[in-house]
């Protein structure tokens, strides 16, 4: 396993193993690795003969491209502790990409060239985080040209992100393909995050009532109720009371987030809710019973 920091050479080792005719699949992270993570790895490794994890944490993605950087600066970085968890595991990648900065925007974040997904980007997480999803798209799509890879994986926990992502794969004729992987838990069921380090022992524990109410309204929909802002009303409340801070508990059609009707597919219940110092997103996507 080697670390790379320059896109110039991380270009010549990913032209010599297509050369060899081998496949590439790129993991993009942005560190403080946990067991989520590594499922992402294993999985690519699954995918292709050749896996690169990139972490970089991504300012473009923490500011609202008007000078706030919001919680850029406290972001955890535990690159030693990453590298360690990658060198341990049986399916190590053969490349961790570790961009500055200035090797990610030469020219500024601000001054650079943007992807926005539109209808997608501004609604739930976006209303909360307006430019969050303009950079998240745009550094995915940088990652992507440097590391052209034939697959890349990300989680489903994320799930505003992953549909943001093979929105604008398929809109921009990326050649990627996009793999989404089920969320990781821990044993009390709270979706594992690199945002649960601002966690204490004791909230770690209440976090967990977070999907606890997601399965409550999955429940719900499942015995028969369709008075969608009623569940919504119901379980925001109930978070309120644990003493969670919310954003948003909607439930939206799975494929494009806008508003749930009898008649969909597929429905996703997505909650974003701050519990101390730590914003928590979660998820749960059910088939509709009818
Ligand atoms: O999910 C993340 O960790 C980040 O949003 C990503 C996809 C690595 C882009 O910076």
């Amino acid at each position: 396993m080697k670390t790379i920091n320059t896109v110039a050479e991380l270009r010549t080792t990913v032209a010599r193993w297509r050369a060899n005719g081998e496949r590439v699949a790129l993991v993009p992270t942005m560190g403080n690795l946990h067991a989520g993570h590594l499922q992402l790895v294993e999985q690519a490794k699954k995918n292709a003969n050749r896996v690169i994890v990139s972490i970089f944490v991504n300012p473009m993605q923490f500011s609202n491209l008007n000078g706030d950087s919001g919680d850029f600066e406290r972001y955890p970085r535990t690159f030693e502790d990453d590298c360690k968890k990658l060198s341990a595991i049986d399916y190590q990648p053969d490349i961790i990409f570790a961009p500055s900065v200035q090797a990610m925007y030469p020219a500024g974040f601000k001054r650079e060239t943007r992807i926005e997904v539109p209808e997608i980007s501004n609604i739930l997480c976006g209303e909360f985080r307006p430019g969050h999803f303009v950079g998240v798209a745009t550094v995915v799509a940088k990652l992507f040209n440097m590391a052209q890879p034939d697959v890349a994986v990300f989680g489903e926990k994320d799930f505003q992100q992953l549909l943001v992502i093979r929105r604008f794969v398929t809109d921009l004729c990326f050649p990627v393909e996009i793999i989404g992987m089920p969320t990781v838990r821990e044993k009390n069921g709270l979706a594992m995050s690199s945002r649960n380090a601002y966690l204490s022992s004791e909230e770690r524990e209440r976090a967990a009532t977070l999907y606890q109410t997601l399965q409550q309204a999955q429940q719900q929909i499942e015995a028969g109720e369709r008075d969608f802002a009623m569940i919504q009303t119901q379980a925001t409340a109930k978070l309120e009371k644990t003493g969670f801070r919310p954003e948003y508990f909607e439930i939206r059609r799975a494929q494009d987030l806008q508003a749930a009707t009898d008649t969909d597919k597929q429905w996703v219940i997505l909650a974003a809710a701050w519990l101390g110092e730590a914003r928590l997103i979660d998820n749960i996507v059910m088939e509709s019973p009818d």
